[in-house]
């Protein structure tokens, strides 16, 4: 089955709820049993698909979007979660213990950083971050202790490519376990686990959900990890995805495919412009043939998604601002994987450790919606006249 097949038919029964053709929101805390012999029996199956025991622990609706997720992944098993930063620290807890040294890529989404740093250190994991381009030389940086490669391809706000291959077999000839943040190409255009990843992370909140209305992550993986994972995230740290937000995302997910291609191809149409500009340095987009990382892309990935940066020509801060403020079709805001275009300020100088990136003018970072390319190309125009206006 082809996967944009996959995304509207997997997890979908409409003879279970009376022909309704979407999977009806499922709302429960208590789940009760017929008799005793059945609650007893319902404790020792709770991480079976489809055992319903208790809310936290998954929902009809909730084992529709894990067995959605773990299809269109090529996995055999998929935890939902409240949050793709709820995915992010329940992949890593479920792979490190005291003791453990993990490492971590220098362009990590920064909310990441932030965990290894204040929250796995005092718990005695001990986090290194690693220069996303080192490739198999990573191995220096591998320890008797090391536990977790951590990966994110691209690299949030800077967009540099790993090669994924290469630095996964350094961590399977080793035994250390690996997972991958692929929020930026989702299932459609990159599978971790075809790659050889143990743990594949989508902030599901993004392309998944795709209407930027709820809070959603997911963790894929083959069935010898789920339990482990499972217990991490639910039974220990009590995260499980809410109702609404499920039903949204398995919603969201269904046009998936047909939103990530127009996206993605109208996002090289803009970030094509963008390179056409005298106030534009560099565009950071793995698609553009002039990336660095595009050679590693063409290899890895089926597509871009909507979403690159571009570096700017050094300029003050108000002329910045005149550009972004003025634009009616780009929102000021984080995230992305919405059907609305959006741009972020972002400054990788002020949060990378070892690796030096330094650029002369502001970044900003693009999400490219659903809008008419031409719109958002006469708006950026424009953009760019107030700039000079006033200049
Ligand atoms: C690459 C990446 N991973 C994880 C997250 C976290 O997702 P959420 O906002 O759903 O917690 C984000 C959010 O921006 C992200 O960009």
């Amino acid at each position: 089955m082809k996967p944009s097949t996959t995304l509207v038919s997997a997890g979908r029964n409409p003879r279970r709820h009376a022909g309704a053709v979407n999977v009806p929101a499922f709302r429960a805390s208590t789940i009760t049993a017929p008799d005793l012999a059945a609650w007893e029996a319902s404790r020792t199956r709770r991480f079976e698909k489809d055992a319903v025991v208790y809310g936290r622990f998954g929902t009809p609706a909730s084992q529709a979007l894990e067995e959605a997720v773990a299809a269109i992944e090529g996995a055999d098993r998929a935890v939902s979660v409240s949050s793709g930063m709820a995915a992010c620290a329940s992949a890593i807890l479920s792979l490190v213990k005291a003791g453990d040294h993990v490492l971590l890529p220098d362009n990590v989404y920064q909310p990441v950083r932030a965990f290894a740093n204040g929250f796995l250190a005092p718990f005695g994991v001990e986090a290194t971050f690693y220069d996303p381009l080192v490739g198999a030389g990573i191995a220096a940086l591998m320890k008797p202790n090391t536990r977790l490669l951590y990966l994110e391809a691209p690299g949030s706000q800077t967009m540099e490519m790993p090669d994924i291959p290469a630095l996964v077999a350094e961590a399977k000839a080793r035994a250390i376990r690996t997972a991958m943040d692929n929020t930026w190409g989702t299932p459609l255009l990159f599978r971790p686990l075809d790659h050889g990843v143990d743990l594949s992370i989508n902030a599901a909140t993004k392309y998944l959900v795709g209407h930027s209305d709820a809070m959603l992550g997911t963790i894929a993986m083959r069935e010898e990890l789920f339990e482990r994972v499972k217990t991490v995230a639910t039974a220990h740290l009590g995260i499980c995805a809410g109702s609404e937000e499920i039903y949204l995302g398995l919603r969201g997910m269904r046009t998936m495919a047909v939103r990530l291609e127009k996206q993605g191809k109208s996002a090289f149409a803009v970030a094509r412009w963008f390179q056409t500009r005298p106030e534009v340095e560099r565009v950071l987009y793995p698609a553009l043939p002039e990336d660095p990382g595009h050679a590693v892309w063409k290899r890895d990935f089926k597509g871009a998604s909507g979403l690159f940066s571009v570096v700017f020509k050094p300029m003050d801060k108000a002329a910045l601002a005149r550009f972004v403020d003025g634009l009616e079709h780009f929102g000021i805001g984080a995230s992305f994987g919405g059907y609305e275009s959006l741009v972020l300020p972002f400054e990788p100088s002020h949060y990378r450790t070892v690796t030096t990136w330094t650029s002369k003018g502001p970044c900003l970072r693009f999400h490219i919606g659903l809008e008419d390319v031409d719109d958002l190309l006469e708006d950026l125009e424009r953009g760019f006249a107030r700039m000079r206006a006033a200049a």
